[in-house]
C-alpha cells in the first residue's frame, strides 16, 4: 500500500452555496453533511483542522433573481446569506468561518490575485463576439443565455453549463440562443476579455491529477480524465456585467471577474478573515493539506480551473483531495430550486425541531457517494424508526434503564468475562481501525453502518445474556454483563460524535462521558466503576404516518402546481375536411348506471340511455370518478365507434373526457338539457 502522507493541519473548504436561495437536502448530503463529518472526526482525533464556508454572493443566477423580483443583488444575497448560515447552524455544521464573496477581504484578495496574475503575464487578452440583448441594452453572460445544449439536446441549457448532461459551454455553443431578460433572439456584439490558457497548464495537471492522484474517487478522477484527454482550452475569467469584482486595470471599465474566478478565491479571503495572522500556513506550508468538499459539477473548477489558477499565482499548495459527490434525487425526481423540488434546510428545521440528527443520518446513509440518489419520505421515516429508535435509541435506553433499575445508576464492576463476553469484545474492537480507514477515504455511508453494526452488537448482547433475567439469581453476572453494556454505550458515544452530534451529546450527557476520544473507541475501560450514569432521556423518538404525510402531500401540492404552470397546449392536429368529421357520429347519452369493473382500477362500466335500445360503455375515468356521482348525468360519446371487450365485457362505444394538464379526464357533456339519442355537430 502507498504509504501514508504526513501532515500537520488540514484545510476543509465546502463549496460556496450561490446566495439566491436556501440550501437543500441536495446541498447537504452532498457536500456539508460529509465535509461536517470528516472535520468533526479530524477534531475527535485531536488534529488541527479548520473549516471554512460561505456564500458565493456574485454570479447572474443572483441578478436574475434580483431582478425578477425587483430588488437589488445586494438585497438577494443579504437575504439568503442569513437564511443559509443561519440553517447551516442550526444542522450543527461546524464552520470555523461562514463568510460571504461580497466581504471586503474578499474584494480585496481576489482583486489582488487577479492583478498579480495580470502583471505576471498569465492571461490571454482576446476580443470575441458574445450574444447582447438590445432591448435590454444588457450583455447577456452565462445564464442570461438559454438554448439548445449541443451535446445532449436539452432546452433549458445556459450560457455556461448545461445541468441536464453537465457539459461546460460557451454561450455561442447554444443552438437558438435565447436572452432570459426578454425572451428575444440576441446579437452578436465585439467585446475584449481576459482568459485564463488552461492549454498551457494542462501537461502539469495531467501529471498532477492522473499520475499523482490515483486515489482520488473514481468519478472525480474520471471526469478530470475526460476533460484533459478533450484537451483544455482558454476560458473568459471576466465578464460584461455590473455585479460582482471589477476587473482591476485599465480599460476593464464595465467588467468584472467572473463569477468562477472570483468564488474559489473566496475559501482564501474567508481563511483570511478567520486568522488574519495565521491563515498562509493552512495554504502555503507544506505540511499543510486541503480538501475541498463540492458537489460533482464544480469538479471542473476545483480539479483544473482553480489549480491552474494557483500554478500560475505560484504560492499556493494545491488540494491533496476534491472528494466530489454525485447528486440526491428528491422522490425520484431531480432536485430543483426553480421548480421549489427540495427539501429545504430551514423548513426542515423548523418543521422537525430537534432532529437535526435525523437528517444527517438519513443523508449519510444514503449519500451520493458513487452514484446519484434518492432521498424519499418512507424512507426517512423507516430508517428513523427502524434504525434510530429501535436500534440505537433501544439500545442505549434499555443499558441506562437497567444501570438505573439495579444499581442505582452507579456503573458496576466487570467481573470474570465469559467466552461469549469475549466473543462479543472482540467483535468490536477492530471498530476504531475500520471507522478511520472509511472516513479518511470519504467512504462515509460505510462509515455509519460500521458505527450502526456497534449498536447492533449491544442490541444483540442484551438479548442474549438478558440481565433482566438473571437480576432474580445471578447479581454478579449482572453487574459484568452491565458494565459490558456500558462501555459499548461510552463507544457509542464517541463513534457517532462525528455523525449524530447532538445525540452524540446527550448521550456523553446521560453517561457522564465528559469528552468523546476517538483513540478510546474500541475499548472496554471507557467508563469507570463506580461513576454514575444520570436517569435516561430518549435520544430519537418515532416519526408518525400523518407526519410524513405532511411532507409528501406538500411535495404532491408543487408537483400539481407545476404540472399546471407549465401547461402548454398541443400543437393542432392536421386539418380535416367537413366530410372527415361527419364519419364520427357523436351523441348525447344518459347514464343510467355505472359501476366498477371487477379487477381492473381504472375503468367504469356505463349504461347509457341513448334514445334508443341502450348500450354499455367501459371507460377508462375511474381514477378520477365516483361511479354513483356521475349516474343521472348527460355524457358525449361516439355512437360508431368499433365495439371492443375490456376484461370481458363488451364495450359499444367511447365516452368523450378531456385530459388536463396533470393527467386528471373529464368527462364531457352538453350545457342544456337534450334528448339522449341527439347527434352532436
Ligand atoms: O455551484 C455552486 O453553487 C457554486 N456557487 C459553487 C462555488 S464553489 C467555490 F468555488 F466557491
Ligand atoms: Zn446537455
Amino acid at each position: 500500500m502507498e504509504e501514508k502522507k504526513k501532515y500537520a493541519r488540514t484545510l476543509v473548504t465546502t463549496a460556496l452555496p450561490y446566495a439566491n436561495g436556501p440550501v437543500h437536502i441536495g446541498h447537504l448530503a452532498g457536500v456539508y453533511v460529509p465535509a461536517d463529518i470528516y472535520v468533526r472526526y479530524l477534531l475527535l482525533k485531536g488534529e488541527d483542522v479548520i473549516m471554512i464556508g460561505g456564500s458565493d454572493e456574485h454570479g447572474v443566477p443572483i441578478t436574475i433573481k434580483a431582478q425578477k423580483e425587483g430588488v437589488t443583488p445586494q438585497d438577494i444575497v443579504d437575504r439568503y446569506h442569513k437564511i443559509i448560515k443561519d440553517s447551516m447552524e442550526g444542522l450543527g455544521i461546524s464552520f470555523d468561518i461562514y463568510g460571504r464573496t461580497t466581504s471586503q477581504t474578499h474584494r480585496k484578495t481576489a482583486s489582488e490575485f487577479f492583478k498579480k496574475l495580470y502583471d505576471k503575464g498569465e492571461f490571454i487578452e482576446k476580443t470575441s463576439m458574445q450574444f447582447y440583448d438590445e432591448e435590454a441594452d444588457q450583455w447577456l453572460a452565462d445564464r442570461y443565455i438559454t438554448g439548445t445544449c449541443p451535446h445532449c439536446g436539452n432546452e433549458g441549457a445556459y450560457g455556461d453549463q448545461c445541468e441536464a448532461c453537465g457539459t461546460s459551454l460557451n454561450a455561442t455553443d447554444l443552438i437558438n440562443p435565447k436572452s432570459a431578460i426578454t425572451g428575444n433572439v440576441p446579437v452578436l456584439k465585439e467585446t475584449k476579455h481576459w482568459y485564463m490558457p488552461l492549454d498551457k497548464w494542462e501537461p502539469r495537471l495531467r501529471q498532477w491529477i492522473l499520475e499523482e492522484h490515483k486515489e482520488w474517487k473514481t468519478n472525480v478522477y474520471g471526469q478530470c480524465k475526460s476533460w484533459l484527454d478533450a484537451g483544455l482550452q482558454p476560458r473568459a475569467v471576466t465578464r460584461d456585467l455590473d455585479w460582482g469584482i471589477p476587473v482591476p486595470i485599465e480599460g476593464a471599465e464595465g467588467k468584472v471577474l467572473y463569477v468562477w474566478f472570483d468564488a474559489p478565491i473566496g475559501y482564501i479571503s474567508n481563511t483570511i478573515d478567520l486568522l488574519p495572522n495565521d491563515w498562509e500556513k493552512y495554504w502555503k506550508a507544506p505540511d499543510s493539506r486541503i480538501i475541498h468538499f463540492i458537489g460533482k459539477d464544480n469538479i471542473v473548477f476545483h480539479c483544473l480551473i482553480f489549480p491552474a489558477m494557483l500554478m500560475a499565482e505560484d504560492t499556493y499548495q494545491q488540494p491533496d483531495n476534491v472528494p466530489a459527490n454525485e447528486f440526491l434525487n428528491l422522490e425520484d425526481d431531480k432536485i430543483s430550486t426553480s421548480r421549489n423540488w427540495a427539501v429545504w434546510l430551514h423548513e426542515y428545521l423548523e418543521d422537525f425541531p430537534g432532529k437535526q440528527d435525523v437528517l444527517r443520518y438519513v443523508l449519510t446513509a444514503n449519500a451520493p457517494e458513487t452514484k446519484d440518489n434518492n432521498f424519499t419520505w418512507k424512507d426517512f421515516q423507516d430508517r428513523n424508526n427502524n434504525e434510530l429508535v429501535a436500534i440505537l435509541g433501544n439500545f442505549v435506553n434499555r443499558a441506562v434503564v437497567l444501570t438505573n433499575k439495579y444499581f442505582d445508576g452507579v456503573i458496576p464492576e466487570a467481573h470474570e468475562l465469559t467466552d461469549y463476553d469475549q466473543q462479543t469484545i472482540n467483535e468490536f474492537k477492530d471498530v476504531k481501525d475500520e471507522l478511520s480507514k472509511a472516513l479518511e477515504t470519504f467512504h462515509f455511508r460505510a462509515a455509519l453502518a460500521e458505527a450502526m453494526k456497534l449498536a447492533r452488537i449491544g442490541n444483540k448482547y442484551l438479548a442474549d445474556t438478558e440481565p433482566w433475567k438473571l437480576a432474580k439469581t445471578d447479581m454478579t453476572r449482572v453487574e459484568t454483563i452491565m458494565n459490558i453494556a456500558l462501555q459499548i454505550t461510552a463507544n457509542l458515544a464517541i463513534a457517532f460524535e462525528p455523525f449524530l452530534p447532538f445525540s452524540a451529546e446527550k448521550l456523553r450527557k446521560m453517561i457522564n462521558l465528559e469528552r468523546a476520544d476517538w483513540n478510546k473507541l474500541g475499548s472496554i475501560d471507557i467508563l469507570k466503576a463506580g461513576d454514575r450514569v444520570e436517569t435516561p432521556v430518549l435520544l430519537f423518538e418515532k416519526i408518525d404516518d400523518e407526519t410524513i404525510k405532511a411532507q409528501t402531500d406538500r411535495l404532491e401540492r408543487i408537483k400539481q402546481e407545476n404540472i399546471l404552470k407549465n401547461f402548454t397546449p398541443k400543437a393542432v392536429a392536421p386539418t380535416v375536411s367537413f366530410d372527415d368529421f361527419q364519419k364520427l357520429d357523436i351523441r348525447v347519452g344518459k347514464v343510467l348506471a355505472c359501476e366498477k369493473v371487477k379487477k381492473a382500477d381504472k375503468l367504469l362500466k356505463f349504461t347509457i340511455d341513448d334514445g334508443m335500445k341502450g348500450r354499455t360503455i367501459v371507460s377508462g375515468i375511474a381514477k378520477f370518478y365516483n361511479p354513483e356521482d356521475l349516474v343521472g348525468k348527460e355524457v358525449c360519446f361516439i355512437a360508431n365507434f368499433a365495439t371492443r371487450t375490456l376484461k370481458g365485457i363488451e364495450s359499444q362505444g367511447m365516452i368523450l373526457s378531456a385530459e388536463d394538464a396533470d393527467g386528471r379526464l373529464v368527462v364531457i357533456g352538453p350545457h342544456g338539457e337534450v334528448r339522449p339519442g341527439v347527434q352532436v355537430g
